[in-house]
């Protein structure tokens, strides 16, 4: 990759936007590129182990466990880092978040630049993540030198990311690594807390706002299903649907509907894509059914659709 550039790429959670981690002008442009808040710091990608030390002043064993069971894939890491690691990359923090996709273009991507890439999602901030390359186009076309096309991602949402720094371990974002595939390979794994008001976030990215579609988005539990899409329905005059197990009403006002039979794991897959489907159709308000089962992939989608939906 060239230095000063930034290219867009598939990775297997969603699209990505890279720059060499060790060149702060083409850092800066990401910034730039996605109107990120400066105090956010972004994942370092690495396709080999060997890059590792590079990045990561020290490596936990329990760190090991997880990274020999879950890499690559969608899981992301958290180290002290060492010197190498620029502070624009992570925002002045002295740890750094590493992954490893397993996505073959993006390992091919990083294994070509040499170095390990630094990489957000690849969307305007706040906005929900790319899961297509028709939406990294919609998003940053024109902003990054280039777009490498890999079809639509296969999880459709960003990587677990787990602090290693700390004792226990800390969960700060859920993904398709669920917390009980974590807490099968190390013994205890904590769960980050919503930031308090004023107490500092444990991960910046935390604080800020995310994953909103131009519609706005109301979550309803199956018991507040019927009277609350009634309410919406009356007061909206292009209404989306997403539900787990609740039926919708025939209504002209229902100019988007999928039902998703109660695979949890197929609407996290598709979340992002239906967000921008819904976008397309015009729909103002879009309704999605919460999960009131807890447990696996549900995590991050619940955590997903209460952000947007804040
Ligand atoms: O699946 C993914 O993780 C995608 C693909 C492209 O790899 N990337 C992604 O990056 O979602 P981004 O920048 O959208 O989200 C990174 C998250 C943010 O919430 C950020 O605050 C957090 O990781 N993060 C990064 N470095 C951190 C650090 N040193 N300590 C705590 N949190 C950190
Ligand atoms: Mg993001």
């Amino acid at each position: 990759m060239k230095r000063g550039g930034i290219v867009a790429f598939p990775t297997e959670t969603v699209y990505g936007v890279a720059a060499r981690y060790d060149d702060e002008k083409a850092v800066a442009k990401i910034f730039r590129a996605k109107g990120r808040p400066e105090d956010n710091p972004l994942i370092v990608h690495i396709s080999n182990i060997r890059q590792l030390p590079l990045l990561a002043r020290e490596i936990p064993v329990a760190a090991e466990k997880l990274i020999k069971r879950f890499w690559p894939g969608p899981l992301t890491l958290i180290f002290k880092k060492t010197d190498w690691v620029p502070p624009r990359v992570t925002a002045g923090l002295p740890t750094v978040a590493v992954r490893m996709p397993s996505h073959p273009v993006a390992r091919k991507l990083i294994s070509a630049a040499g170095v390990p890439l630094a990489a957000p999602s690849a969307n305007r901030s706040g906005r929900p993540s790319s899961t297509r390359f028709e939406h990294v186009k919609k998003e940053l076309g024109g902003r990054v030198d280039m777009i490498l096309d890999g079809g639509k991602s296969r999880h459709g949402l960003e990587s677990t990311v787990v602090d290693c720094t700390v004792e226990p371990f800390r969960l700060l974002r859920p993904g398709f690594v669920t917390l009980e595939n974590l807490r099968s390979a190390v013994r205890s794994v904590a769960v980050a807390k919503k930031a308090g008001k004023d107490s500092r976030p444990r991960s910046p990215g935390m604080k800020h706002a995310h994953y909103r579609p131009a519609c706005r988005i109301h979550l309803l539990s199956p018991k507040s299903w019927r009277a609350g899409l009634g309410r919406i329905l009356s007061k909206n005059k292009k209404v989306g649907v997403i539900s787990l197990t609740q039926k919708s009403p025939r209504d002209p006002k229902i100019v988007f509907s999928h039902h998703f039979r109660n695979n949890a794991h197929r609407l996290a897959n598709k979340l992002y894509d239906l967000f921008f489907k819904a976008e397309e159709k015009g729909v103002k308000a879009l309704v999605v059914e919460s999960s009131l089962e807890k447990g696996g992939v549900r995590l991050a989608l619940m955590d997903r659709l209460r952000r947007a939906s804040a």
